[in-house]
C-alpha cells in the first residue's frame, strides 16, 4: 500500500529540475521554489527512505522479488513542507535519516529496480497533481512529470560535484574524504547513466545549464526566463 499527503500550496505549474549529484539541483530547485511560492520536492529522499526500509527490514535491495515482497506491505506518506519532503515509512518519520553514505549507496541499488521505479511513479505524480512544485532528480523531467511546464537539467564538472558533496556531508555530519566522494559519485553516476529503467538524460525539451561557475542567484535567474509567464 502506498499513499501520499498533500499539503497546503500556491496554485501554479509543474517545473522540474534534473540532473547527477553535486549538480546544484536541490539548492536551485530550493531557490527557484521561495521564488515562485512554490514547494519543493526532492524526489530522491523517495528513494533514499525506499532504501532505508529495505536495510531496517534486513532484505537484500539488489533482490527484485524480495523487494516487491517488502513494498507490498510499506506505507509511504510523503508531504512538502517548508522546502523539507517529509517521509513516514509505516508510521515512522525517516526524514531525518536518509542521508548517511549507507542509505546514498542503497538508494542507488534500489533505483535501478523497474519495480520500485512503478511503485514510486504514483507517489510522485500525486505531488504533482495540485501544481505549483519544484520537482528535482533523475527522471522527473523524463518520465515523472512528461508535460511539466518547464524542465531543466542541470550539470557540472566532477571536481566541483564532489567539493559540493563534501560540504552538504560534513553539514550533515557524515564526514567522508573527497576522494572517496569522487569515487562514489562515479559509480553512482554510472548506475544511474547506464540502467534500463529511466536512465539520467535530458528530456528532448529540457534546457540544460552548466552550474560549475555559476552562482544559485544566476542559475536561479537563468531558469527564470525559461518559466512560461515570468520571462
Ligand atoms: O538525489 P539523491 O542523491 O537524493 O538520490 C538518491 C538516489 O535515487 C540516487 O542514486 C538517484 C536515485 N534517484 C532516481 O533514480 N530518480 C529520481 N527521480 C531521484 C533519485
Amino acid at each position: 500500500m502506498e499513499n501520499g499527503g498533500e499539503s497546503a500550496r500556491r496554485p501554479g505549474l509543474v517545473i522540474t529540475i534534473d540532473g547527477p549529484a553535486g549538480a546544484g539541483k536541490s539548492t536551485a530547485a530550493s531557490a527557484l521554489a521561495s521564488r515562485l511560492g512554490y514547494a519543493c520536492f526532492d524526489t530522491g529522499a523517495l528513494y533514499r527512505a525506499v532504501a532505508w526500509v529495505a536495510r531496517r527490514a534486513g532484505v537484500d535491495e539488489s533482490d527484485p522479488a524480495a523487494m516487491e515482497t517488502l513494498l507490498a506491505s510499506v506505507e509511504m506518506r510523503v508531504s512538502l513542507e517548508r522546502g523539507v519532503t517529509r517521509i513516514v515509512m509505516n508510521g515512522e518519520d525517516v526524514t531525518a535519516q536518509l542521508r548517511s553514505p549507507a542509505v546514498s549507496q542503497s538508494a542507488s541499488a534500489v533505483a535501478q529496480m523497474p519495480q520500485v521505479r512503478r511503485w514510486l511513479l504514483p507517489v510522485q505524480r500525486r505531488q504533482g497533481r495540485a501544481g505549483g512544485i519544484v520537482a528535482e532528480g533523475r527522471d522527473t523531467g523524463t518520465c515523472v512529470f512528461p508535460d511539466a511546464a518547464a524542465k531543466f537539467f542541470l550539470e557540472a564538472d566532477l571536481d566541483t560535484r564532489a567539493a559540493r558533496r563534501h560540504q552538504e556531508a560534513s553539514r550533515a555530519g557524515h564526514p567522508e574524504r573527497q576522494g572517496e566522494i569522487r569515487r562514489h559519485i562515479r559509480e553512482r553516476d554510472a548506475n544511474d547513466q547506464s540502467r534500463r529503467a529511466a536512465p539520467l538524460k535530458p528530456a528532448a525539451d529540457a534546457v540544460v545549464i552548466d552550474t560549475s561557475s555559476l552562482t544559485v542567484d544566476q542559475v536561479v535567474e537563468n531558469m527564470m526566463e525559461w518559466i512560461p509567464g515570468r520571462s
